[in-house]
């Protein structure tokens, strides 16, 4: 509506300082015309900054219908239908309503969790919001039916009104508005980051009550089974020893030979997201990354891409690597890793762990997923498989989620830590059940579910909550100064 209005206002004030004639009027049509499908083109271009289609996607890959299950430490919640229906997506919603569900997570259905990432959209330019509401109102097509599923959180989660409580705590950012000029500058790429593409939503650790860790800012965490690493300047633990085109490749394709592919929540962000974005946007959030405060995750002290393989296989183990290939295929209940990773892996990642030539079938050593602290990635890519298609080019390694045991991928995964990756870890058959439930819930808030549970009264479950609330505003209060000064410095 408001573009609307402001095309009228643009059109009539031409009108009135131009002649009376046809001329100036027709030119004001044309112009009202070329700069509505301009601040199209930039909603367009906002929505995949922000990386709303990769959440909101309809299960059949339909463009905003909702259904997604998205993981919370609290449980899964469901994105919602975000199309122009009036009855189940935004059609009915004004622009007011719409920039405070996604900048301050209430929307005209009551509090939102931030699942959906609320707290970093609070940053997000009023232009920004305009552009994106009108693009989302007038060029996406509207479905007028609800998802199939609904989010079902346990007791006292269920309760909405709590996350006021919770926003108060950790949603305070304020919008930004000088940030979209100077294409490829660390201004812009910090905008690109901490606002449009919320990556600390995932790469930052959350502290108990599951509000970002400033301090710990981009330091890497766990979401799902997955970890999202470290990806501060460091150049042992985070991205500093990533040439700046390597860092560039990565976010435009999600794969970069020798370092690391994209599988997961980061396959997501790149397919819907980044690597629509322009070069020079990329490679401002490339230089940004440049300025994040190196953090050394303790007792590091090589680079997750560095790891070569303990020993070169002679060509004798490869001849019998290739002989016992065939039994392992039809021996489906082996716990010997070695076997599992002939008769599952090898045929791509070939036997000495190398990858194709051409890498398309990518190394397993020099890969951050198997030389990094944590065997997550690894285990996680082997249960879901990995899948991205990235300007035509389809990238996909199968799942094995159904086909081995907890037992049978933690016996390939230690293989392969052993033989190509960080020695030092190892994988439990209960490490991967763990993971293949995504169970990252903070103990504190198993607790209170149980106390839920027990006293079968809200009330003692949210007293606590908003006793814990409180005491952690007073520790962040305190420590606030010292967090700041970590943080990377205004550019
Ligand atoms: C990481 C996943 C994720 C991303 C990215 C994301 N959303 Fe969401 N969004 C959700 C989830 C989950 C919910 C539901 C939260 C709940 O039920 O409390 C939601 C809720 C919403 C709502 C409220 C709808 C309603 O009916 O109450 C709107 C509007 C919305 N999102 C718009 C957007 C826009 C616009 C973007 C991009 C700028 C975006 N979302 C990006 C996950 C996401
Ligand atoms: C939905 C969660 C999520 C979001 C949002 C996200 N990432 Fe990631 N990121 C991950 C995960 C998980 C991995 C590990 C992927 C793998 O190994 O397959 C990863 C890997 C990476 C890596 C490779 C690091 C390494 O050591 O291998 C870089 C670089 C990166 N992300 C940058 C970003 C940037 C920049 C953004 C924001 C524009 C971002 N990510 C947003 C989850 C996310
Ligand atoms: C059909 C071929 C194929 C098979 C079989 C296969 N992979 Fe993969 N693997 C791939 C492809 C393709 C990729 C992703 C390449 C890319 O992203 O560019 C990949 C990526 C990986 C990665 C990196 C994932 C990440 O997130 O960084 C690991 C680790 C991996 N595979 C391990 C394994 C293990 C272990 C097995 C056996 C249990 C296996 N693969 C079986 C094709 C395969």
């Amino acid at each position: 509506m408001r573009s609307l209005r402001l095309i009228g206002v643009n059109a009539l004030s031409r009108l009135i300082s131009g002649v009376v004639a046809c001329a100036p009027l027709i030119a004001a049509a044309a112009s009202a015309g070329t700069d509505h499908q301009a601040l199209m083109a930039r909603g367009a271009y906002i929505a995949r900054e922000a990386d709303c289609e990769a959440c909101h996607i309809g299960p059949d890959g339909t463009p905003y219908a909702g259904g997604k299950a998205i993981h919370s430490p609290l449980g899964a919640i469901i994105a919602p239908n975000i199309t122009p229906s009036k009855t189940f997506g935004i059609g009915g919603w004004d622009e007011a309503a719409f920039a405070k569900a996604i900048r301050h997570g209430v929307s005209p259905h009551g509090h939102l969790y931030p699942a959906m990432p609320y707290t970093s959209y609070a940053g997000m330019s009023d232009q920004d919001v305009h552009a994106l509401f009108t693009y989302l109102k007038n060029n996406v097509t509207a479905i007028d039916a609800a998802p199939t599923v609904e989010t079902r959180l346990p007791f006292p989660f269920n309760v909405r009104s709590l996350m006021a409580g919770w926003n108060w705590l950790f949603a305070r950012g304020r919008p930004v508005d000088d940030a979209r000029d100077q294409p490829g500058s660390v201004a812009r790429g910090r905008y690109l980051v901490d606002v449009m593409g919320h990556c600390s939503a995932c790469h930052s650790p959350r502290n108990s009550l599951l509000g970002e860790d400033k301090r710990r800012y981009l330091g890497g965490a766990v979401v799902g089974g997955w970890y999202a690493p470290n990806i501060t300047s460091d150049e042992i633990s985070g991205i500093g020893a990533w040439r700046d085109d390597e860092l560039f490749t990565f976010l435009k394709t999600g794969a970069v030979h020798g370092k690391a592919q994209a599988s997961g929540g980061m396959a997501e962000a790149i397919e819907h997201g980044l690597s629509h974005l322009s070069d020079d946007d990329l490679y401002g959030i490339v230089r940004y990354l440049k300025t994040v405060p190196p953090l050394r995750d303790a007792g590091q002290r090589e680079p997750a891409f560095a790891r070569h393989p303990r020993q070169e296989l002679t060509f004798e183990a490869l001849h019998l690597g290739a002989s016992r290939a065939a039994g392992a295929l039809s021996d489906n209940s082996s716990l010997n890793g070695e076997q599992i990773f002939i008769g599952a892996c090898a045929s791509c990642h070939q036997l000495n762990g190398a990858g194709t030539r051409d890498q398309f079938y990518p190394s397993l050593f020099a890969n951050t997923a198997t030389g990094g602290i944590t065997p997550r990635n690894l285990v996680m890519s082997i249960l879901t498989g990995v899948h991205r298609e990235v300007d035509g080019h389809i990238v996909s390694m199968p799942h094995f989620a159904d086909e081995l045991s907890d037992a049978q991928v933690a016996a390939v995964s230690n293989y392969v830590l052993q033989r190509f990756g960080n020695a030092a870890l190892s994988v439990s058959a209960a490490d991967v059940d763990k993971f293949r439930r995504g169970d990252d819930r903070p103990l504190l808030m198993t607790m209170f579910m149980r106390l839920g549970g027990i006293s079968g009264s809200g009330g003692l479950a949210a007293a606590g909550v908003a006793a814990l609330a409180w005491l952690e505003r007073r520790a962040r209060q305190r420590k606030f100064a010292e967090a700041e000064m970590s943080l990377p410095p205004d550019a």
